[in-house]
């Protein structure tokens, strides 16, 4: 199996890649935005921001792709900085009543469950739905929900197993139960393709460094329209009100005009090298075509599944397609070891749950498969 686009990463022959569930390699194109950013700030100071194709223009684009990319349009998306920040103003907009709580589940990256849990000190509970066999049943939410639940949150792809939830038969539990999903797609959006009208998600976010292979300083959030309008988040900055720069600044000190649109969840300047680096990123994907990478990130995946169950070494991420994203965690004795000994020869991935965790996307090839396992083989 070839890479896709395996000549706009220039590292990859020097560095057998396996790490993009934390950070994805860096393109040529990303290398040239970040370099172009540069230029600019060197050149035009802030008139970067508003010229043509400037600062102003990348955020606007990233937004405009990140939409793209998840089905939506961009007056739903607000750019925020990272999905903890994106869901501290969801909290910020939700009717948080003490007694009330909020459930996640045992296999969620700790972004979410950290702000959960710090809402306690406003008396907001928490449950934890618990995983079985590394996976995690979204049925199990009902066994929790009662009548004091004010929001569900799950992580659609867990970072250290890669398995995968079903986010459509979460919404479906919602709605019976009238309560709204906040759904953490920073493992999935770029692998898994996501149609938020059709799946009837209430808020969705995503950062772009892993799997939209964008880099650092920008994450997007997804709102749907009916809470476009009846939520206004307490928690925002001077880029969450209509025309930020109206009337430079001075009717902005004395009346909150909110905007109709997402962006009524922003807070302030944006990380425009971010911004350029991320739509960069975006673009790639785009071209590629999700449904694309999709395909052949699962044949990669599945070709590290073989391989690791030709040496007898256990797989701790779900084998059914359907219920994993692009990384397989395989358990290997010594694991600390191995992957120190790896890392040190040029290989780039990382150790969680005492196995190897792989993630492969649409770059990789069979050989970075191969050469892997032979040499992780030898090192066992
Ligand atoms: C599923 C998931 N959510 C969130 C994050 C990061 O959250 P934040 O943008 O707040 O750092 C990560 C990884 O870094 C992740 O794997």
């Amino acid at each position: 199996m070839d890479g896709i686009a395996r000549d706009l990463f220039p590292s990859l022959e020097d560095h057998p890649y396996f790490n993009t569930c934390s950070i994805g390699p860096l393109s040529t194109p990303v290398r040239n935005e970040v370099n172009s950013y540069l230029e600019q700030w060197y050149e035009k100071g802030g008139i970067a921001w508003v010229q043509e194709g400037g600062w102003n223009d990348k955020v606007e684009e990233a937004r405009s792709l990140f939409a793209d990319l998840i089905g939506a349009s961009k007056e739903h998306i607000a750019f925020s900085f990272g999905n903890s920040v994106a869901f501290s103003s969801i909290l910020s907009a939700i009717n948080l009543t003490s007694g009330s709580n909020i459930i996640y589940n045992d296999l969620d990256f700790p972004a979410i469950p950290a702000g959960v849990m710090a809402q306690n000190q406003r008396g907001i509970d928490y449950r934890v739905v618990n995983s079985t066999n590394n996976e995690v049943d979204v049925d199990h939410y009902t066994d929790v929900i009662d009548e004091n639940t004010i929001l569900l949150t799950a992580s659609e792809v867990a970072s250290n197993t890669g398995s995968r939830i079903n986010p459509k038969r979460l919404v479906e539990i919602s709605q019976e139960h009238n309560i709204p999903v906040f759904l953490d797609t920073y493992q999935s959006t770029g692998v898994i393709p996501m149609d938020v009208k059709k799946t009837e998600i209430d808020f969705l976010a995503s950062g772009c460094l892993k799997w939209l292979i964008g880099g650092f300083g920008i994450s997007f959030l997804y709102i749907r329209d009916d809470h476009i309008e009846n939520l206004d988040p307490s928690s925002i900055g001077w880029m969450g009100v209509d025309d930020p720069f109206a009337d430079l600044f001075d009717k902005l000190r004395t009346n909150l005009h909110r905007p109709r649109d997402a962006t009524k969840f922003q807070y302030g300047t944006p990380y425009p090298v971010g911004a350029a680096s991320a739509a960069a990123g975006m673009k790639i994907v785009k071209d590629i075509g999700i449904e694309r990478i999709f395909n052949q990130d699962m044949k990669i995946t599945q070709l590290i599944i073989e391989e690791a169950d030709k040496r007898g070494m256990e797989v701790q991420t779900p084998r059914d397609p359907d219920s994993r994203g692009s990384i397989v965690n395989v358990k290997v004795e010594n694991a600390a070891n191995v992957v120190q000994t790896l890392q040190n020869e040029g290989y780039v991935l990382d150790m969680r749950s005492h196995g190897l965790r792989i993630a492969p996307h649409f770059y990789n090839n069979s050989q970075d498969v191969y050469k892997l396992f032979e040499r992780v083989s030898q090192l066992i």
